[in-house]
């Protein structure tokens, strides 16, 4: 006898698509089976579709950025992913000037824990690069956390490191089994670029796309990818958003070298024309969506392979944080929501057939699980947790704030078409989300403990 079973759903992970029955004792999935199953509970799926929950492996929830903090809090940003069908959560612990790692990952864990709706882990986001920070590197991993984040910008805030530093990183991790990200964009040319618009009086939000066009990216992305060949380390590019950047990821590919890319709902559903809109202020992320060029790259890449992440970097602000760049596109807070969107847009984009479900699956789940160590998630197997979204492609849902879960006033999916829905989410075994309301617990959520990635 299971707990519980959820019966006659078509099941689909990255390589299969198939019907059977999926049973699940101490939040684990048990057994799989086309026979009949006794159960203490029974989900009827029939005429659904059953996947795995989605990994989303770059978000910032209350975070301090930009002059205030990220507007979701902890519980309200894994709230709204739990909504959306995502069953872990990957945040950055930004390191404090000063501080240490562990120390900085034991005040982000000490926050996260009572809040979490749903499974979460952690990158270090290291921004500040000593002698001690480098060996405590291997610490980390040990405590949990074998993956970093650095910034090739954000020099006025504070956290961006140097090119000699990120190569240190890169030598580091390999010695220790962890995994560097790199945002990747070059602060000078966004610095001249940005100083030269504000003089000549360009300052709406346009501006923020011109000050960091394409070519700002993707010289930043080869360099990065220069270093991590250089000194034969793996790297992940977080939120790669132009075509040029694609093609760099391409090749090191095609070399050999472990170059992951990961994008966004947000690069890959929108082009840069949004920043002409009088809400353009919303869409200000950095790096900045791109032109249509990249976004259709970005599709491509998405489909042939190119692309292994797809992730959400939710940032959100409040409409009133958002207007302070009225005047001065350089005052927008950076970042945009996505956590509860980026499952069912994609999902929704394979319903109408343009990209095939096991491939949503492998970009959403089962690739971050593999690629950031989530050993018992990702997949619809005996022995993982059982964190399970049932999807209903018959749906049609529009996107509307007042229909969403998080604490944001606004959102960038305003309007947007749906084919399908996810209709319930399970954190292992346990349903968190129903038919539009978010059923789980904050605190319920339990951190993810990951080892050496390789
Ligand atoms: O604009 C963004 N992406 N804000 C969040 C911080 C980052 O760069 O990922
Ligand atoms: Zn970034
Ligand atoms: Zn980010």
């Amino acid at each position: 006898m299971v707990d519980l079973l959820i019966k006659n759903g078509t099941i689909i992970t990255a390589n299969d698509t198939y019907k059977a029955n999926i049973g699940v004792t101490g939040g684990k999935i048990s057994v799989i089976t086309t026979e009949r199953i006794e159960a203490k509970k029974v989900i009827d799926a029939s005429g659904k579709i059953v996947l795995p929950g989605a990994i989303d492996v770059h978000t910032h929830l209350q975070m301090p950025f930009g002059g205030t903090v990220s507007a979701d809090s902890y519980e309200a940003g894994t709230r709204a992913a739990a909504c959306g069908g995502v069953t872990t959560v990957f945040d950055f612990a930004l390191q404090k000037k000063g501080n240490g790692l562990i120390q900085t990952a034991e005040e982000r864990m000490a926050l996260c824990k009572p809040q979490a709706c749903v499974d979460y882990a952690f990158h270090l986001a290291i921004t500040d690069f000593t002698k001690e920070v480098v060996e405590e590197i291997e610490t980390a991993v040990a405590y949990g956390i074998p993956s970093f984040k650095v910034f090739m910008v954000y020099k006025k805030e504070g956290l961006m490191v140097n090119d000699a530093e990120i190569c240190t990183a890169l030598e580091k991790s390999k010695e220790v089994g962890a995994l560097i990200s790199v945002h990747a964009e070059n602060p000078d040319l966004i610095d001249s670029r940005i100083a030269k618009y504000l003089e000549e009086g360009k300052t709406s939000a346009w501006y923020h796309y011109m000050s960091r066009p394409e070519f700002v990216e993707a010289e930043a992305d080869k360099r990065a990818i220069h270093w991590a060949q250089s000194v034969d380390a793996p790297l992940y590019i977080v939120h790669l958003a132009n075509k040029e950047g694609v093609e760099a990821v391409e090749t090191a590919k095609a070399k050999g070298y472990k170059v992951y890319a990961e994008t966004c709902p947000q690069y890959l559903y929108f082009n840069s024309e949004v920043y002409k809109r009088e809400d353009g202020r919303s869409f200000v992320c950095s790096p900045p969506i791109k032109g249509e060029e990249s976004r259709i790259k970005l599709w491509e890449a998405l489909l042939d392979g190119t692309i292994d992440t797809v992730a959400t970097d939710h940032c959100p602000f409040q409409s009133y944080e958002k207007d302070w760049g009225k005047d001065n596109f350089t005052k927008i807070p950076n970042g945009c929501m996505g956590i509860e969107n980026m499952y069912p847009y994609l999902l929704s984009e394979a319903n109408k057939g343009n990209i095939p479900f096991n491939r949503v699956v492998e970009v959403c789940s089962t690739n971050p699980a593999k690629i950031f160590g989530c050993k018992t998630k990702g997949n619809i197997a005996c022995g993982y947790d059982a964190d399970l979204v049932i999807y209903d492609k018959d749906i049609d849902f529009t996107i509307t704030q007042e229909k969403m879960h998080s604490d944001v006033d606004h959102t960038i999916w305003e309007g947007v078409s749906l084919k399908g829905y996810p209709v319930m989410t399970l954190l292992r075994g346990s349903i968190v989300y129903k038919d539009g309301e978010f059923i789980g617990v904050p605190g319920a959520g339990q951190f993810l403990k990951r080892a050496r990635l390789y």
